[in-house]
């Protein structure tokens, strides 16, 4: 007999996403193994320990005293969201910008004269580690709104090793007090600061020598990424940096061939990284490469919207073979949006994903993007549970409702998170 203290029964849909092998990949992106009518989970001290149907469950689990029972009544329940690709840690909002933008200026172009990411490391330098930390909780406590339980957060508004060591930090802290999981990425080399203006290569070796290893020494990242993309880093720079960031135990990811093909998607694939991203101007040949390689294809579907650029190839992607994740992209400049079921919506409405494969992306495809699939992602006994509990009754709704997440609930490790940054676990 199995004991639980947290009891749901009576799903019109429990969306386990177990049973294909992981990352999934091709057809096993449609199946998103469901148990319908009469769904039930059973889950104890934070972890799934049971799943099947209501009626099983009563002959198979135990409720320990105390435990809590919900009825479900019908409703849709699903993983909670993977987001694995977020830019929360900066000061400042860039309206004025979008406002250029909605009068016809050009991203890179507003980026080339001075503006862009390195407008936002101006105000992100002057920031205290509180206005930090106070921005970034803003956003986790939207995102656990639309049900993301787990985050990747990068650095890459400080530029300099104070303000990147106090962007992590910053990140460390509100990690201790969000119910949410968060994975931490060092993105020193977002951008060249104005300090190394025309010195890429430069910037590049004082990362390697004195930022890398003090981010290291203090435990603060898992990930190291870099901004591969025309008059940024070159693919050449993306190589030696992410060498050097290997050999010192970092785990790798890019952002690669975003407004231009220079061949990033070929340095994760050559270097292992766990994922590269964005890939809105991938190469047909990038995209066999990736598709033969364990590296995620992590998809930005809001950046494109955002800054009303052509969609990432997904069908490709997907038809290719490759493991492709969806994400926000959160910033504040080229996607200012925490909702991962948006990034569902446009998925399937812009980037031809089927509904199966935009859930598939937004979930365990994105707990393997950051190395959490083995917790996160999925409904399975082991599994973390972290899920959502939807006022709907059948998952093609998520999709089919734009831009209105129709959640009733969402937990994280079996409590209740009510869009506040605390659980309510004590009952
Ligand atoms: O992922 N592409 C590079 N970095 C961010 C944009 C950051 C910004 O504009 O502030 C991105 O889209
Ligand atoms: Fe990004």
């Amino acid at each position: 007999m199995i004991h639980a203290d947290l009891i749901m029964v009576n799903a019109g849909e429990l969306v386990t996403l177990t049973g294909s092998p992981v990352p999934h990949r091709g057809p096993d992106c449609r199946k998103l193994s469901i148990i319908k009518n009469d769904g039930a989970l059973a889950c104890r001290a934070g972890t799934v320990v049971w799943t099947g149907s209501t009626s099983d469950l009563l002959r198979e689990v135990t409720a320990l005293p105390g435990a809590v029972e919900y009825d479900l009544e019908g409703r849709l329940i699903t993983p909670g969201f993977v987001d694995s690709h977020t830019h929360p840690i900066y000061a400042g909002t860039r309206q004025k910008e979008f406002a250029l933008r909605a009068e016809g200026a050009d991203y890179e172009e507003i980026a080339a004269a001075g503006g862009g990411i390195l407008n936002s490391v101006r105000r992100t330098r002057q920031a205290s580690v509180n206005l930090l930390e106070q921005t970034m909780r803003g956003h986790l406590e939207t995102m656990l709104m639309f049900g993301t339980t787990t985050a990747e957060v990068k650095s890459g508004y400080g530029l300099d090793l104070e303000t990147e060591i106090r962007s992590l930090e910053a990140a460390a802290s509100v990690a201790g007090q969000t119910p949410m999981t968060l994975v931490c990425t060092f993105l020193g080399a977002h951008e060249v600061p104005a300090e190394f203006a025309g010195r890429a290569d430069e910037y590049i070796d004082h990362l390697i020598a004195s930022v890398l290893p003090a981010v290291r020494e203090r435990g603060l990242a898992e990930y190291v990424d870099i901004f591969c993309e025309k008059n940024v880093f070159t693919p050449a720079q993306a190589r030696r940096y992410l060498s050097a960031a290997k050999r010192m135990g970092f785990r790798l990811r890019i952002h690669a061939d975003e407004f231009h093909d220079t061949g990033g998607t070929a340095i994760a694939v050559e270097l292992g990284a766990d994922s590269a991203d964005h890939l809105l101007s991938i190469s047909d040949k990038n995209i066999s490469l990736i598709a033969e390689s364990n590296t995620i294809a992590t998809l930005l579907p809001g950046t494109a919207f955002f800054l009303g650029k052509p969609y990432p190839p997904a069908r490709k992607l997907i038809d290719a073979g490759a493991a492709v994740a969806i994400a926000t992209d959160l910033n504040p400049g080229s996607c200012f949006c925490e909702s991962m079921p948006f990034m569902v919506n446009l998925a399937v409405c812009q980037c031809g994903f089927t509904i199966e494969e935009a859930l598939t992306a937004a979930t365990v495809n994105g707990a393997a993007a950051i190395g959490m699939a083995d917790r996160k992602g999925r409904l399975a006994p082991g599994m973390d549970a972290d899920m959502i509990v939807w006022d709907l009754d059948d998952h093609r709704a998520i999709a089919y409702h734009i831009a209105v997440p129709d959640i009733r609930e969402v937990f994280v490790s079996g409590c209740p998170v009510s869009g506040s940054a605390g659980g309510d676990c004590s009952s």
